[in-house]
Parts: C-alpha cells; structure tokens; sequence
C-alpha cells in the first residue's frame, strides 16, 4: 500500500483559525492525507495565518524563508507549501510573487476549493491562488471530520466575518460581510461532536452576537434562540460563545445567561477604550456609560458572571487623559480576565492613516499600566474561588505526572491530582489555590 501522505497545518491567531486548520485537514482526508506535528514530515505544509496585528505578513514570510531552507535540504522528497487564512485574503497573489516557494494561496472563504487546488498542485501547477469570497456555508464544502474522538471541548464555527468595521480592525475586510451558517446544520454538528464525547461547545465567530442564521421555521434565530436549542442536546454539560460585540448583547441573550444552566457564567465582551472620543474615533458606536451599564444588567441576570474583554491602548490621538479613562473602566468592571494590544496599524483601514499616531514607547508604557490593573483583578477574582466547590470539565493531562487539568465553569484553568481516565469528565472539586494564571483544585 502507497504510504499516506502528510499535511502539517500551522495554525496562527484565533480559535476560529483553529477550528478552520480541523476542517482543513478533514477535506484533505479523503484525497489521502494524514496530519503530522512537524513540517520535517510533511509533504504539503500549509500555513494557517492572521493578520489582526503587528508585523503579520512578515512573519509569514520568515516562516515560508525557514521552510525554504528546510525543503532545499531534502531535494529527494518533495514538498508543496500552502498559505492559507487572513494574510492569504490580504496579500493574495504578492505572497506567490514575493515567495515563488509556494505552490498555493487559499482565503479562508475559499477553502471549499482547497482539494482541488492541492491535487493541482500535486500535477505540476504552480502559483495557484483562490481568495473569492463569500461561500454560502463553506464547512458544507470542506467537509467533516472522519470519526475519531472530539475533544472535551470543541469549537463550532457559527458565524463569520463582520460589518461592523471598527476603525483598527482588518477582519470586515480579511474575512468579509456577516453570514450566518443555518440552525439546523449547527445543531447536527454539535450532536456529532458529542456523540464523539465532547461535552463542552465553544460557538465561534468573529462577531458571534450578531448570529441570525436561518431557523428550520423559515425565520431567522437569534444567538440565544439557538443556544437554547443546543442546551436540549443530551450529554452537551456546557456552552460557552465568543466573541461579542456589545452593541449585539440583545435582551433575549442576556436572559439566556440567567436562565439557562448549561450557557456556562462567562463572557468575553470587549471594549477596547474607556474614552467616549476615542470609541467614536474607533467607530464603536457604543460609549462607556451604555457599556457600564450593559454590564449592570449582565450581572444583574447572572451575578458571578466572569467578564473578559479586549483592550486597545495607542489608538490614533490617544491622550493621556483619555488612556486615563480607559484604566478607570477597567477599575469599574473588574475584569476576571482579559486581553490588551498596543494598537498596530493595519494597512487598508482608516485608523492606518490617522493623524496622531502614537510612539510607540507611549503605548509600552499604557500597555504595562493597563496590564498591571488587569492582572491585579484578574489575581482578585481567581483569589475569591479559593474554598469554593465546584466542577471541571477534565480537558487533558497535566504539567506534573499524576495531573490533569481542565477549566472551571468561569473558564480558569485549573489543575488536580486525578487519573488520564477522567479526562472528557466534569469532576466536583474545591479549589485550594490560586496562582496568577491557574488554580489548584482538589476532588470534593
Ligand atoms: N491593533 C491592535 N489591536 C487590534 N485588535 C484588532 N485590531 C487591532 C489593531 N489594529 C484587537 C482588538 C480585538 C482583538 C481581537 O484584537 O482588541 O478585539
Ligand atoms: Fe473587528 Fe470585532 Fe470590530 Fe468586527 S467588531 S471590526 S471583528 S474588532
């Protein structure tokens, strides 16, 4: 029997590149492919990218010289390099203009060709590239996993792109306008997953509040409706979506926080500044007063709520006193986690050619102050779980031999003495310890 062939996908930026990378693999599947860890074993590499922040096509491009240099030190087996994902949708054909190393280009709503375009490849074609957009549901092209286990929590695509078009941001653009695969599809894919043993789903999708796929009475179902649909998928213990918008944070959803046990007491709900001039500026449509009180209301419905959310510091004509602002929203809100970035000029996009860029040793200094209050809440909120009872849906095995490690119901990390076997399971613990990233837990 001819030895399979090998596709080693690197994965870059978010989760819903993640799950793409899957998908990516599972098409490939049926024309005889097997994924390996390593490109030195591969005979098709394909590189996932991103391109939401600083230096993104440069660093594809590093990547594509190393690969180079790998695949000229074995002249005897060949090797296709693919590039895949936002910078693919950026760049299109000046990668394989700039890198005559790669064989092919692929946007991430183009990935329903991807087959056809490797089987070009693989009879001599060259500098192929696909960055057409959009496809009506493109996992329906791209195929579905060949059955093996899930893991414990697995990630579901429901919607992509987006058209709110913040001023910073390269997604409306990479990614496209808002589509929102059907009801019914998602369902069936999240009762496949936990036939396979998954017991949490992670709804993706860049903009996943606005979700409004069509429902199988011929109307359009809002994010809630849907998770409350999937909430009556037996053995499914936890939903989880990311991530929101808050002008999206619809009563319905809001009520589905409060209402419905299994929608897990978490969500990431990004801000990006705490100014009314620069949320304006940035085109967030939102100011920080209806924000704070978005959060009252979340609360109010599902008290211990853990919120997250996202930071931009350096905007464009960013004064101290408006990063001022920003800090003293982050004190109000006490975030339980969150995520900050010095702002990156994105080419295409209107903040790119703002006046008032700021230096960039301006925006290290914000960055480390704003980081130090968000590691201060974020320490307060892991501390307060110390003594507390609770489940952990055991994800994998841990750093020390006899651990396993998993997340709470607020999505920490935590970690506890239990054997491989109850990985997949929802453990009762108490937590003993908090450290800055993780707690220490123990079987109740
Ligand atoms: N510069 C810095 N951060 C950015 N993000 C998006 N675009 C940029 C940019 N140009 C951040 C936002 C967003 C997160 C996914 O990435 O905070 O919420
Ligand atoms: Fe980008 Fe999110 Fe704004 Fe959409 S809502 S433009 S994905 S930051």
């Amino acid at each position: 029997m001819a030895e399979p062939k090998k596709v080693f996908v690197k994965t870059y930026g978010c989760q819903m590149n993640v799950y793409d990378s899957e998908r990516m693999a599972d098409a490939l599947a049926p024309s005889g492919w097997t994924s390996v860890a390593a490109p030195e074993d591969a005979d098709l590499v394909l590189l996932n990218t991103c391109h939401i922040r600083e230096k993104a096509a440069e660093k594809v491009y590093s990547e594509l010289g190393r690969l180079r240099a790998l695949k000229e030190a074995r002249p005897d087996r060949p090797m296709m390099i693919g590039v895949a994902g936002c910078v693919a949708q950026a760049e299109g054909e000046e990668i394989a203009r700039r890198a005559p190393i790669v064989d092919l280009v692929v946007g991430p709503q183009a990935y329903h060709r991807l087959p056809a375009m490797v089987a070009a490849a693989e009879g001599g074609a060259r500098g192929l590239v696909e960055t057409e957009f959009p496809v009506e549901d493109k996992f329906d092209h791209i195929g579905r996993a060949p059955a093996r286990r899930a893991p414990p929590s697995a990630f579901l695509t429901v919607q992509e792109g987006c058209d709110k078009f913040c001023a910073f941001c390269v997604v409306p653009y990479t990614r496209g306008a808002e589509i929102s695969r059907p009801v019914e599809k998602i369902l069936a894919e999240a009762r496949e997953r936990v036939g396979r043993g998954a017991r949490e789903i992670m709804l993706l999708g860049q903009n996943v509040n606005a979700y409004h796929g069509a429902g199988p009475d011929g109307r359009d179902w809002s994010l809630a409706r849907l998770i409350g649909a999937l909430a009556g998928i037996e053995g499914l213990a936890r939903i989880r979506y990311t991530t929101s918008h808050p002008n999206d944070m619809t009563d319905d959803l809001i009520a589905a926080h409060a209402e419905i046990p299994q929608l897990m007491p978490y969500l990431h709900l990004p801000v990006q500044a705490g100014s009314d001039r620069v949320l304006k500026a940035m085109n967030r449509r939102h100011d920080a007063a209806s924000y704070l009180r978005l959060i009252e209301r979340i609360r109010a419905a599902r008290p211990d709520i853990a919120l997250s959310g996202d930071f931009i510091v350096g905007f464009p004509g960013e004064t101290e006193a408006e990063f001022a602002d920003t800090l003293a929203l982050a004190a109000e809100v006490r975030y339980a986690h969150a995520f900050s970035f010095k702002y990156s000029e994105r080419p295409g996009t209107p903040a790119a050619d703002a006046a008032g860029q700021v230096p960039e040793a301006v925006k290290a200094d914000r960055l480390a102050r704003l980081q130090a209050r968000l590691a201060e809440d974020q320490a307060a909120f892991n501390a307060a779980c110390v003594g507390r009872e609770t489940e952990i849906l055991v994800e994998k095995t841990g750093r020390e031999p006899g651990q396993v490690a998993g997340r709470t119901p607020w999505l920490q990390p935590a970690h506890l003495s239990a054997a491989p076997e109850t990985i997949g399971e929802i453990v009762r613990v108490r937590i003993e310890a908090a450290q800055r990233n993780s707690l220490s837990a123990r079987a109740a």
